[in-house]
């Protein structure tokens, strides 16, 4: 998801080892646009965008938030390099934007209204605008509203809010939702640098991934600037009554005035973190990392819009057992958002790699044991998915052609990812590896590259000096064959023995489930705990674990999924009034797709999910409201 001689100087000079202890230095910002892949495999075939003949390189935003319309209207300038001189058009992604108007200009000064085609829409990539190009014009200016129902925005009412006072509204642009507000060539493997005027009703604050100033007035105009060229898909903005709380000297939370101090102290390990990933793989480039807790609707865990991590409140469990998702986005900040898949077939190479960084930035935070119980419950969600999806589905690259990449983008990437690279790891050693992925977030920063372009890379760099780990490494086998490959590490915990050896005498019938000693148990143990439930667990069993656990009533949101997924599996009514109140108050996907597809099972199940889904929709985010509607059968 090539250069030798650059490799070794850095690693000669120290590049790297010096900086570690000290204060990031900028990184100085290489040409954009470089490492294209070539050929079919690294086709992007969701984006309409010909990079071969126009390149947008800036983009200005100049947008008003309509909270009674749900509409942001405005407009946005592109600033072109042209690739192919003869280029009479551009072609731009947009799905369900209305065009009011296009321009062209010279200068970015003086203006001429171009004509422009908005062809019919298509079910995954949208609608395809081509605008004509006169000769010599470099800045195109789109002038646009988005529609109530953009597949990257969500607008909340008041009621929907901790605050109930005021609208709020986010966006979610990965995979290729940035189109739904933003007209643009939204491919990953084309950057820009945007800057942006966000026009809000007085009492709101807007935030963007970009430079945004904690101490800004609420003026109701908030103006933005993203100087690192990113991918379309990292164009992020959410607009609500939100504070900000600092975390350190250069990370802080914004949240809702009523959440602000749960999530202050929830993160408050967020500054430590950065740290710690700088001294593994060298300067956080972005300048501040803050991040946002969003409402509960947010379709996602987190997302790592730079500078501005987006989060679920469902990790706001008391105790901060959640909190390596932080560890996730932040590792983004080097896998993903410096070093980006050119396509979402390769997206293994940003959700992959940062899988395994989340799990070092665990490690290194809150020790070997706590990573390897995430480590285990990763491998455990890998072998559900090995044992059920096609067997296609299971390599780490394959064809999204004609797929959705906001529907089709499955844990593997993530689990079997991190396993091959910590199979490198344990390959190769630790020094070795973690200077190797230390040049790697480097040589490629600001770049977006193919599978391709990583095994090429990894062959010359990594694997040429260790000859004789090529089988145990079997990087193809890895990346295009199905499964699981045998030589794959084995993560080892001894607490989770302990949590199976108290199992054990209880499912045998020898032990009351009241006698387990659970008393030091986090999150983790609880979570293996209930995965290692047999299918054969009766009503009465069901019963007893409740009266000794609570289950029912437990507020970790993660634990509360799992036991949710065990009571509709085995009828156990007395939670059903839970499992309504927890899809009605969470929009997480991952959460409650899983909660929809097991009531879907059985008839009377089927009914139950859709009498709790009437109710639920509306406050579901549109990706999550897609998805549901296709588990519940509601479209084609
Ligand atoms: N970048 C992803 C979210 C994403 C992936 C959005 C693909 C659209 C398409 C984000 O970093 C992520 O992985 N979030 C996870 C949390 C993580 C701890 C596994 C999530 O949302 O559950
Ligand atoms: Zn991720």
């Amino acid at each position: 998801m090539r250069f030798r001689s650059l490799i070794l100087a850095c690693l000669s000079t120290g590049l790297f080892a010096q900086d570690q202890d000290r204060r990031p230095t900028p990184m100085p910002l290489p040409p954009v646009h470089k490492a294209m892949g070539k050929g079919e495999t690294s086709k992007d075939f969701h984006s309409y965008a010909d990079p071969s003949q126009v390149l947008t390189t800036h983009i200005a935003l100049d947008l008003k938030a309509d909270f009674e319309k749900r509409a942001l209207m405005g407009n946005a300038t592109l600033r072109l390099k042209l690739l192919d001189k003869s280029a009479d058009h551009v072609d731009l992604d947009t799905r369900d934007l209305e065009i009011q108007k296009t321009e062209v200009s010279r200068d970015g000064k003086a203006w001429k209204a171009v004509d422009h085609v908005l062809a019919a829409k298509e079910p995954i990539l949208g609608s395809k605008l081509t605008i004509s190009l006169p000769k010599g014009y470099r800045f195109l200016r789109v002038s646009y509203r988005t529609s109530p129902g953009a597949s990257g925005l969500q607008w909340l009412t008041p009621e929907q809010t901790a605050g109930k006072k005021s609208p709020f509204m986010f966006s979610q642009s990965q995979a290729i939702n940035a189109r739904s507000w933003v007209p643009c060539q939204d491919s990953p493997r084309l950057r820009i640098t945007y800057s942006a005027v966000i026009r809000t009703p007085k009492n709101l604050r807007a935030v963007m991934s970009a430079d945004n100033d904690p101490n800004a007035k609420r003026t109701g105009t908030y103006r933005f600037n993203m100087p690192n060229p990113i991918p379309s898909y990292l164009m992020a903005i959410a607009i609500g009554e939100l504070d900000f709380r600092s975390l350190g000297k250069r990370t802080g939370v914004y949240a809702e005035p009523s959440v602000l101090p749960k999530a202050a102290k929830e993160l408050e390990d967020t500054e430590k973190m950065v740290a710690a990933t700088e001294k593994l793989y060298g300067p956080y480039t972005w300048g501040r990392y803050d991040i946002l807790m969003l409402p509960p609707s947010f379709p996602y865990g987190g997302m790592e819009n730079p500078r501005l991590t987006f989060a679920t409140p469902t990790i706001l469990a008391g105790d901060k057992s959640l909190v390596s998702l932080i560890a996730h986005e932040l590792a983004h900040s080097w896998s993903g958002n410096l070093v980006t898949n050119a396509t979402w077939s390769d997206v293994w190479l940003n959700e992959g790699f940062t899988t395994y960084v989340e799990r070092r930035i665990v490690e290194a935070i809150y020790g070997r044991r706590h990573e390897e119980m995430e480590a285990i419950l990763g491998r455990q969600t890998l072998q559900h998915l090995v044992d059920t999806l096609p067997a296609a589905d299971t390599a780490l690259w394959f064809s999204m052609k004609g797929r959705d990449p906001d529907e089709d983008t499955s844990e593997i990437a993530y689990e079997k990812g991190a396993l091959f690279l910590r199979t490198i790891e344990e390959a190769v050693g630790r020094a070795p590896f973690d200077a190797f992925l230390r040049v790697y977030f480097h040589r490629f920063a600001f770049q977006s590259i193919t599978t391709a372009d990583f095994e090429a890379y990894f062959l010359k760099n990594l694997m040429q000096k260790f000859p004789e780990k090529k089988d145990a490494v079997a990087m193809r086998e890895w990346i295009y064959s199905p499964g699981v490959p045998k030589g794959a590490a084995v993560p080892q915990s001894d607490a989770f023995e302990l949590v199976e050896s108290g199992l054990k005498p209880w499912l045998e019938g020898r032990a009351a489930a009241s006698s387990i000693s659970t008393k030091y148990w986090s999150t983790q143990e609880w979570q293996h705990f209930l995965q290692k439930m047999p299918e054969s667990l009766s009503l009465a069993q069901m019963k007893e674990l409740d009266e000794a656990f609570h289950f029912t009533d437990v507020g970790n949101a993660e634990i509360a999924f799992l036991w949710l997924q065990l009571s509709i599996r085995h009828n156990y009514a007395p939670a059903n009034g839970r499992l309504q109140a927890y899809l009605i108050g969470i929009g997480r996907r991952k959460l409650i797709l899983p909660l929809y597809s097991e009531l879907a099972k059985t008839p009377e199940g089927k009914i139950r999910a859709l009498d709790i889904y009437k109710q639920a929709r509306p406050g579901y985010h549109p990706l999550a409201q897609s998805s549901i509607d296709q588990v519940l059968g509601m479209r084609p």
